[in-house]
């Protein structure tokens, strides 16, 4: 266990840091879905093997005219509505996102543009799909400095924009969506208990999007060979999804002194069935415990965490005190795991 996170854990618990709070969620999804049923009908695969292999019925995909950026800014209106936060009183704005409008500018500055957030410096966060959690973990250190006081933190993908979709072991796995939280200091409220966050760059390659950036510019060659798809080794990931995602939940419980049975609701990554199952039956807990929605929306990466999140403190799931433990893990490889204590008005 690292000692700067239990130094975190103390002085937020002493009060001596201003702890964060998430005051409002939102999260928007696309209207179009693309079921197991189309994929047969695109690519060799059945509905059969899709569901059986990752759990996963329906995705959400976005409009040709919906960049990552009119996906986010939905979610945060919906957000700052929730929190009863205006516009113009947003102090800062993180997006997550692997798949930005374009290069720069930063996506969260084209989110500032369209929801009138004017007083809000921005920028964007590139955790793959543990960016959320990551971006959360920024928020939180910005608010307890006194540096900001209301930050809009957005996890948003068209990552339908970098699918292959005739391949078939990728294009079944992933969606479209946005989700975003409002963070503010709260006066005796816990909020962002613990934060675990662990990166390897050594296994970069097991999962990747290798052209488009400095190392490898588009050109006619990188575009017929597919190399502006994602590429993804996905037995290597999936046992290194498990192995640190369990790591990283255990770090976070153990720094806040905390069990699984303390934990109202576990919100994982929503990538897999088969990983859901294999991180809960190491973990422990009861199956209620853990929040699914993969089903319906496949692997929306940096949306993924906020949008199953946003779901169930909509469903009622979550009452004032509950404690809830976010675990996300990505490409890079990025992971971590984040206790937050709920927080109502
Ligand atoms: C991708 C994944 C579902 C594949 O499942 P798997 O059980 O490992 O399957 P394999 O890749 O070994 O492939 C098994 C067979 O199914 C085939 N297959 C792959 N995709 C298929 C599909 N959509 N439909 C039908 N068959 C498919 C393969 O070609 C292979 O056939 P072969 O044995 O004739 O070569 C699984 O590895 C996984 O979930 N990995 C983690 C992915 C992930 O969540 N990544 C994001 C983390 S952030």
């Amino acid at each position: 266990m690292n000692n700067i996170i239990k130094a975190q854990v103390a002085a937020r618990a002493n009060q001596t840091l201003r702890t964060a709070c998430i005051t409002g969620t939102g999260s928007y999804v696309p209207e179009k879905i693309l079921t197991n049923a189309d994929l047969e009908k695109m690519v060799e695969t059945s509905n059969e093997w899709i569901v059986e292999r990752t759990g996963i019925e329906e995705r959400h995909i976005a409009a040709p005219d919906q960049p990552t950026s009119a996906l986010g800014a939905k979610a945060a209106q919906r957000a700052l509505e929730a929190a009863g936060v205006a516009p113009e009183d947003v102090d800062m704005i993180i997006t997550a996102t692997i798949t930005p409008d374009m290069v720069f500018p930063n996506t969260a500055c084209l989110i500032q543009e369209t929801i009138g957030a004017k007083n809000a410096f921005c920028f964007d966060l590139e955790a793959a799909c543990s960016g959320f959690l990551y971006s959360l973990d920024v928020a939180a250190q910005f608010i307890a400095t006194g540096r900001a006081d209301t930050v809009l933190v957005i996890g948003a993908e068209k990552i339908s924009s970098i699918t292959d979709w005739s391949d078939r072991s990728m294009c079944v796995l992933f969606g479209d969506a946005a989700g975003a939280a409002v963070v503010q200091h709260r006066p005796g409220a816990n909020g962002l208990l613990a934060s675990v966050m662990r990166s390897d760059g050594g296994l970069s390659d097991l999962l990747k999007l290798p052209a488009g950036g400095s190392r490898m510019p588009a050109s006619e060659e990188t575009v017929k060979a597919g190399l502006h798809y994602m590429k993804m080794n996905g037995r290597e990931v999936f046992k290194h999804a498990v192995n640190s995602m369990v790591g990283a939940a255990r770090d976070a419980m153990e720094s806040c002194g905390l069990t699984i049975d303390d934990i109202k609701l576990v919100i994982p990554h929503q990538a897999n069935m088969r990983i859901v199952n294999a991180i809960a039956g190491r973990l422990g807990g009861a199956p209620e415990q853990y929040f699914i929605n993969l089903h319906k929306y496949g692997n929306t990466s940096a949306a993924s965490v906020i949008v199953a999140l946003d779901e169930a403190a909509r469903a009622g799931r979550l009452d004032k005190g509950d404690l809830v433990m976010l675990i996300a893990f990505g490409g890079g490889f990025v992971w971590g795991a984040g206790i937050l204590e709920w927080w109502t008005p």
